[in-house]
């Protein structure tokens, strides 16, 4: 479990990388509700997070590793890795967080 600050929203940069796949959607634990951090390639963490509540009736969306996608499963709706709908019948992306990272935390601003 990522360390986190009083507001439960800084994460420790090295525990993510260790986790983290370039482009592939991380499940971080511990924060007021589930979030999934996505990074980029490369030795620094840079990337953004997205808020797995589905647009349509806010159920919580879970990734598939094996079909590369989000999957609500209330009622079927997907979204690609960066959270854009693919399938109805949600018609929005899943929210986006940006990932900013100071010294060695990182902070996810809503
Ligand atoms: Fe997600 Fe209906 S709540 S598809």
């Amino acid at each position: 479990v990522p360390a986190l600050d009083s507001n439960g929203k800084h994460l420790q940069e090295s525990t993510l990388l260790a986790s983290a796949v370039a482009g592939r959607p991380v499940l971080v634990q511990g924060l007021p509700r589930p979030t999934y951090l996505v990074v980029n390639d490369g030795p620094k963490l840079a990337g953004y997070a997205i808020n797995p509540s589905c647009p349509h009736h806010k159920c919580t969306v879970e990734w598939k590793t094996e079909k590369n996608v989000f999957v609500c499963p209330c009622h079927g709706a997907t979204f690609d890795a960066q959270g854009k709908v693919t399938k109805g019948p949600a018609r929005r992306n899943l929210p986006l967080i940006t990932v900013l990272v100071q010294e060695d935390d990182v902070l996810l601003v809503d």
